[in-house]
C-alpha cells in the first residue's frame, strides 16, 4: 500500500501555483488584473489595452499600444488550413468544437516552443488571440450558410470581431458594450481553462495546443457553456409570468440554475455587475425585452429564496447576464461560449507565458483507491 494522501475533491482550496495575472477575491466580489479591479479597467480601458497589460505585465504607453494594435490587427487573416478545417465541419456541429479543431490547426506551422524566447512566445501568442476571433467569426457565418466576411485592419477588435459575424459596421455604442465584455471576461485567475491550458502548456506543448486544450475546458455547461444554457433556460420558461414558478421548482427539485454559483464568489460576481448595468442601458433601447424580463425575475427569485436558506453563498455569476446582452446584439446563443474564449484566449495566453518563466511540469498524485492485488483472468474463463 502506497501513502495514505488526502485529497480535495475538485482541487478546491489548492493552491497550484503562483500568478500576477488576476485574482479573484471572492468574499469581496472583487477580480483584479495585475492589481487593478475590472470595474476601473471596464470603464477606462479598451480590450486591446487590457491584452497588452495581461500579456507584457505593464500598461503600454500611446507608441507601444499603437504598435501593438498594428500587430493584432495585420495577424487577422486566417492560414489555408485553418480555413480547411473550418470549412469540413458539418454546420450541425457545435462551434466550440470547431473552434478547438481550428486552433489546434494553428499550431501546423507552430515552431516548438522555445521557453527562452518569451518575445517570440507573446507574438505568437498575439498571432493567435488574433486569428480566434476570425475563426469564430467564419464558424458563425458557415453554420448560418453565410459566406466569410474578410478582417478590417482599420477597425478595434471588438468592432472587426461584430463586423466580420454580421457583415455590417456595428454603431460605437454596440462596439464599445462589446469591448467591455470582452474586457470582463479576459482573464478569473485558476479557473478551469485556464489550468487546463497551464497544464499542458507545463508539458512544454506548443501555445496553439495548449490553447485548444482550454477551449475543450470551456466548453463545458458548468463552465463557459453555461451562457448558452442561461438562455436555454429563458426560452424554456417562454414568459416573464412562468419565472418566478420555474424557479420556485427548480429549488424544490434541487435543479442547477445556470448563470448561479461560483467555485470562489461567496457573493454578486463582480463582473455580472457591470454587464447588467450595460444590458439595462441597452433593454432600454430595444422594444422586445422578454428575455431581460425573464430572466430579471428569475435572478431576483433566486437571491430571494436562496437567501433564506443555507445556501445564500449561490450569487449570479458572470454568465448569468452576458447572453442576454450578447441575444440583444442579435448574436445567436450557441456562437456565447466562443465569444468567450475571443476574450480569454489573452488570459490563457498570459498565464502560459508567465508560467514558462519558471515551468515545472504539473504532475499531481492521485490516492488510489482500486484492489491491489487483482489476478489477471484468461479471456475464455471471464464471465
Ligand atoms: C459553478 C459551479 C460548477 C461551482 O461548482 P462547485 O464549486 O463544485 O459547487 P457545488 O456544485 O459543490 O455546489 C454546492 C451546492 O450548491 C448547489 N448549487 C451550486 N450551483 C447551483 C446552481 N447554479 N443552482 C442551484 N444550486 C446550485 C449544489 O447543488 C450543491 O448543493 P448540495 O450541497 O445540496 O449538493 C456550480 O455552481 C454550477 O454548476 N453552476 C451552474 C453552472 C454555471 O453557471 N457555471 C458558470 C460558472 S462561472
Amino acid at each position: 500500500m502506497g501513502e495514505d494522501l488526502g485529497f480535495s475533491k475538485g482541487l478546491a482550496g489548492v493552491v497550484a501555483d503562483a500568478t500576477s495575472v488576476s485574482q479573484v477575491q471572492g468574499e469581496d466580489g472583487r477580480l483584479i488584473y495585475r492589481g487593478i479591479s475590472i470595474e476601473e479597467l471596464a470603464e477606462k480601458s479598451t480590450y486591446e489595452e487590457c491584452v497588452y497589460f495581461s500579456l507584457y505585465g505593464k500598461m503600454p504607453t500611446k507608441n507601444q499600444l499603437t504598435k501593438f494594435n498594428t500587430e493584432l490587427r495585420h495577424n487577422r487573416v486566417l492560414p489555408k488550413a485553418v480555413e480547411a478545417v473550418i470549412a469540413a465541419a458539418p454546420r450541425s456541429a457545435h462551434p466550440m468544437a470547431v473552434l478547438q479543431a481550428a486552433v489546434a490547426a494553428m499550431g501546423f506551422d507552430e515552431q516548438p516552443v522555445n521557453l527562452k524566447n518569451e518575445d517570440a512566445n507573446i507574438h505568437n501568442a498575439i498571432k493567435i488571440i488574433s486569428q480566434l476571433a476570425t475563426a469564430v467569426a467564419h464558424i458563425s457565418r458557415d453554420r448560418r450558410g453565410l459566406s466569410h466576411i474578410p478582417p478590417n485592419t482599420e477597425m478595434s477588435h471588438a468592432e472587426n470581431f461584430l463586423y466580420m459575424l454580421h457583415g455590417k459596421v456595428p454603431n460605437k455604442e454596440e462596439a464599445r458594450i462589446f469591448d467591455v465584455a470582452l474586457i470582463l471576461h479576459l482573464d478569473h485567475d485558476f479557473n478551469a481553462s485556464t489550468f487546463s491550458a497551464r497544464v499542458v502548456a507545463s508539458t512544454e506543448a506548443k501555445l496553439s495546443l495548449s490553447i485548444s486544450a482550454a477551449i475543450g475546458a470551456l466548453s463545458g455547461p458548468l463552465h463557459g457553456g453555461a451562457n448558452e444554457k442561461v438562455l436555454e433556460m429563458a426560452d424554456g420558461i417562454g414568459a416573464p409570468e412562468h419565472a418566478k414558478e420555474w424557479v420556485l421548482n427548480a429549488i424544490a427539485t434541487k435543479a442547477k440554475v445556470m448563470g448561479f454559483g461560483h467555485r470562489v464568489y461567496r457573493t454578486m460576481d463582480p463582473r455580472a455587475k457591470v454587464l447588467r448595468g450595460m444590458l439595462e442601458k441597452l433593454v432600454a433601447t430595444k422594444s422586445d425585452k422578454s428575455t431581460y424580463e425573464t430572466l430579471r425575475i428569475v435572478h431576483d427569485t433566486m437571491i430571494e429564496e436562496l437567501g433564506k436558506t443555507s445556501k445564500d453563498y449561490i450569487w449570479p455569476n458572470v454568465d448569468f447576464w452576458s447572453g442576454s446582452l450578447y441575444r440583444l446584439m442579435d448574436i445567436d446563443s450557441i456562437d456565447f461560449t466562443p465569444i468567450f474564449a475571443v476574450s480569454r484566449v489573452a488570459g490563457w495566453s498570459s498565464h502560459i507565458i508567465e508560467m514558462w518563466r519558471d515551468n515545472r511540469i504539473y504532475r499531481p498524485s492521485a490516492k488510489y483507491v482500486g484492489p491491489t492485488d487483482a489476478k489477471y483472468q484468461d479471456i475464455k474463463n471471464r464471465k
